[in-house]
């Protein structure tokens, strides 16, 4: 978690560059504001991934036809990105002021990422571990954003999230129970620095 520079897109034409960069400028900025207006008076699960380690891994990974989805989107620069880069891209977020947040991005960067306020959890889901704690940490409660997005898990071929210490493990159970055959669960942070990629289960980057 930190204010990182500004990033270093390689394989973009330069006026995508600029246009990634000045974005994820925008949004540590907005993060800062945030973190001293908000999270200052009270406790809000919103912390930003490190958006350039996160881009590296979506220039990696883009190729024609993919469809992307935010786990937990807050101000969207991550899905907004991944837009940009020429996926189709989506992101769900509990917090209705930080869709607004996102979707006023949108619109500044020329991007037609859709978000939607709502749950990334699908309606009649249940967490049950088999060592039977199903707590499920700081993600929240809320009606399901699938029909508002227009597709169901299932529909996406990557899926990104950046889970809080101990949240992993109901996002890999939400893939097994809902993902797409194939797809892929893109996981920032658990104690590593990069973006670590897995395929039906098992981790392939
Ligand atoms: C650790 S932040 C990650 C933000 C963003 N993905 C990033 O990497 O910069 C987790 C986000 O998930 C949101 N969230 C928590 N539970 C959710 C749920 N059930 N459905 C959708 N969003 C949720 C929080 O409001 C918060 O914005």
């Amino acid at each position: 978690m930190s204010a990182g520079a500004p990033p270093r897109p390689a394989g973009v034409d330069a006026e995508l560059r600029a246009r990634i960069s000045a974005l994820s400028e925008e949004g540590w900025e907005i993060w800062r504001r945030f973190d001293t207006e908000v999270r200052q008076n009270e406790w809000h699960p919103f912390v930003p991934a490190d958006y350039e380690v996160v881009l590296d891994a979506l220039i990696e990974l883009r190729a024609p036809g993919l469809r992307f989805l935010e786990w937990g989107s807050a101000t969207g620069v991550i899905t907004i990105m991944a837009d940009l880069l020429g996926f189709e891209a989506y992101g769900l977020e509990l917090d209705g002021e930080l869709v607004d947040v996102a979707r006023g991005l949108a619109e500044r960067y020329g991007s037609s990422a859709k978000f939607v306020a709502g749950s990334f959890i699908p309606s009649g889901y249940r967490y049950r571990p088999k060592g039977g704690d199903g707590r499920i940490g700081t993600i929240g409660d809320g009606a399901s954003g699938y029909p508002a997005l227009g597709h169901p898990l299932e529909d996406f071929d990557l899926v990104f999230g950046y889970p809080w210490h101990g949240e992993e493990p109901l996002m890999h159970d939400l893939m097994r129970a809902y993902g797409g055959r194939g797809a892929r669960l893109l996981l920032h942070g658990g104690g590593t620095a990069g973006v670590r990629v897995f395929r039906d289960g098992k981790q392939v980057v």
